[in-house]
């Protein structure tokens, strides 16, 4: 049975199918109702689309080697830069002066990078780190907030075939330490600080607690984000980032030959266990499925203004602000601020003044425009927008029907984008000038994604019920593999249904979905110890783990619990060893902590102290029970309880909460 997790979600019934509008159709990119049946016939050549949107340095004649599935390596004898295709290509194309960047600084302040521009700043920096001593595959850690040296970073690392890692800005000391030490990451770009609602908030001092607790020697450069507003000392082997790109002046740095399959960057995120997991992607699978998707389902085209609103501290930022618009040559907008400030009209006031063409931004921005109403985008012409896109959490129809009404003016195509860190690019969703689209459901896969929703024993569901979301065959934008190892990757994600060595790989996404009668998937939330909490994503064991070094806490079970509609927040459970008395002071501690050890994006809404946690006669604590508890729905089966006593008590808690 499917045991979803308390991300939930009610499935409504979707909103009645909207066809996109013929003024879409015909100037989108990609227009051909037969595209699904062609990829189908002609896999795995149809990826040659992908391929052939990237300059290579050495053309590829084999798609697909599978021959050491789950290991895929796309392209396998091609040869690329990732850096080169998103800067210099455009230059040769005589597109030196279109502009790459547009930046929105969080106190009104912008800038606009050219092509020309960004190359100049991404050379000067690639030649910096090449100084520091950076070599072809050493893991450069980013830890930066939203501000144009993260990109320019990400392509000097490219250029020079240094892996990123970009750990999120928000991130705590300890996550980033974390995450340095299992890449063994000897190089850190980092800032001084960063405007956080208008006061200076500091960012080195969270890297130098990280660095004090490293064992591998570190080379840290800092931009001086704040100059006066938050002066501060460079330490040993801490270099300025302007001084050492003023030494670089000018100079250019060849781009690095790489393998495809060769590591383009790693992006940590959370999986079934208390460690963040390493996501490996690769330079020409990664970024052909990028571009293809920002060409395919995002309809960007080399003269658009793309805006997605992410952070490039999670994937949809590397996918969508970086790699997939600037390899087609567009105009991406990055923004630093948040969308309440300095009112709740600055996202508009941003796409009106900048003729935003393409914007993608997640549910629970699109939940909290509803609430704010339509005084803010009432105030602006918005009339440039020409499609809407959501990722991250389900859209359901209401604020579907809101965002298209309200932003997209009733006529833009919305998509409802559904992927993860681990597939690279958007892998279920419409493509908006040829489906149908349905508010509440992501869409059908994209060509060639062979999505399918099946049971324990890996037989595909009935329409309407409820399955484990799998993709059967590899597609392109896959990770390769994990940071952590070949087995953990192997483990985490595939699984064969027969002993049989031929047995095909099917790759579990970890999210439960159904698929209606056309094919069109809906998707109903996490089934592992993985919860969506305003589209972050995190692990319910790591968050324990935090609460467990509290002193007095003796065991601790985290869940996703749904307090309002669509909206999940962390509810921890804590029982405490016999001579602690738990409260107030107990709960801030437990908060603290948390905050600590992950940072603010995982604090819990709500600590409940019981004297014991549920637990099934073998020992287990079930979780299911508290999600159901926590979000308010009917208990399932409670049969299995050792002590259902307890439940009373924890329910009685939790409302009172
Ligand atoms: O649960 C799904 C949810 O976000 C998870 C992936 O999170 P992450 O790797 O951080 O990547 C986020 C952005 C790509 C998925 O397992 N998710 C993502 N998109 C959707 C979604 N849930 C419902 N609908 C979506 N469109």
């Amino acid at each position: 049975m499917v045991d979803r997790n308390g991300q939930g979600r009610d499935v409504s019934p979707s909103g009645s199918p909207t066809r996109p509008p013929s003024s879409f159709v015909e100037q989108a990119n990609v227009t051909d109702e037969g595209i699904y049946e062609t990829f189908e016939d002609e896999w795995p050549e149809c990826w040659d689309r992908a391929g052939s949107l990237l300059e290579w340095d050495q053309e590829y004649e084999t798609i697909l080697d599978d021959s050491d599935a789950p290991f895929y390596r796309w392209f396998p004898d091609g040869k690329l830069n990732a850096s080169y295709n998103c800067l210099d290509r455009h230059l040769e194309a005589g597109r030196k002066n279109h502009a790459a960047i547009w930046w929105e600084g969080k106190r009104g302040e912008s800038e606009t990078y050219t092509y020309r521009e960004l190359f100049v700043a991404v050379n000067e920096f690639a030649a910096a780190l090449r100084e520091l001593g950076v070599e072809e595959d050493d893991v450069v850690t980013i830890y930066l907030p939203m501000i144009p040296e993260l990109p320019v970073a990400m392509l000097s690392c490219a250029r020079i075939g240094a892996p990123h890692s970009v750990v999120f800005a928000g991130l705590s000391a300890d996550a980033l330490a974390t995450r340095m030490e299992a890449a063994d990451s000897e190089y850190l770009l980092t800032c001084d600080g960063y405007y956080r609602r208008g006061d200076a908030f500091n960012q080195k001092s969270k890297a130098d607690n990280a660095l004090l607790s490293l064992s591998q020697d570190v080379s840290t450069v800092v931009v001086d984000r704040l100059g006066e507003d938050l002066p501060h000392v460079l330490g040993e082997n801490q270099y300025d980032y302007d001084d050492l790109t003023a030494a670089h002046e000018g100079e250019t740095v060849e781009p690095v030959t790489r393998d495809a399959e060769d590591m383009l960057f790693l992006m940590y995120t959370s999986g079934t266990t208390g460690e963040p997991k390493g996501v490996v992607h690769s330079t020409g699978g990664y970024l052909s499925y990028a571009a293809w998707t920002s060409h395919a389902v995002l309809d960007i085209k080399p003269d658009d203004t793309h805006w997605c609103s992410a952070d490039i501290g999670w994937i949809t930022g590397h996918s969508y602000i970086v790699y997939g618009p600037l390899a087609l040559g567009t105009t991406t907008v990055m923004y630093e601020g948040t969308p309440d400030y300095p009112d709740r009209d600055r996202l508009w006031e941003i796409v009106d003044r900048n003729a935003v063409d393409v914007f993608y931004t997640a549910p629970t921005a699109i939940q909290a425009f509803m609430k704010w109403g339509t005084e803010y985008p009432d105030r602006h012409d918005l009339t440039s927008l020409r499609l809407l896109g959501s990722v991250g959490e389900p859209l359901s129809p209401r604020p579907w029907r809101w965002y298209h009404e309200h932003i997209g003016g009733g006529e833009c195509p919305i998509v409802d984008t559904w992927w993860q860190t681990e597939t690279g690019g958007i892998a279920i969703t419409t493509l908006p000038g040829v489906s149908e689209m349905k508010p509440g459901a992501a869409g059908p896969p994209l060509p060639s994604i062979d999505a399918r929703v099946v049971d324990d024993d890996g037989a595909a569901v009935g329409p309407g019920e409820d399955g484990y979301l799998t993709i059967q065959t590899p597609w392109p934008g896959m990770a390769t593999t994990l940071y952590d190892g070949d087995d953990e990757f192997v483990e985490e994600y595939w699984r064969q249904f027969s002993e049989s060595e031929d047995d095909e790989w099917v790759y579990f996404s970890g999210d439960a979905a159904q698929v209606d009668e056309d094919g069109y998937v809906t998707i109903l939330g996490r089934v592992d110890d993985v919860i969506n909490v305003a589209g972050h994503r995190l692990s319910t064991m790591e968050i324990e783990s935090a609460i467990l070094d509290v002193d007095g806490v003796a065991e601790a079970a985290v869940v996703g619990g749904t307090s309002g509609a669509n909206r999940t927040d962390v509810y921890a459970y804590v029982s405490t060893e016999n001579d602690y008395e738990p409260g107030d002071a107990l709960s801030r501690t437990i908060v603290s902590t948390v905050e600590a050890a992950i940072g603010p994006i995982a604090r819990p809404e709500e600590v409940i102290f019981t004297s014991e946690l549920p637990k099934t006669r073998s020992g287990k604590i079930m979780r299911r029970l508290l999600e159901d508890i926590a979000s308010g729905d009917e208990l399932g089966d409670t049969s299995a309880l050792r002590n259902p006593e307890i439940v009373g008590e924890i329910q009685a808690a939790t409302r009172t909460e």
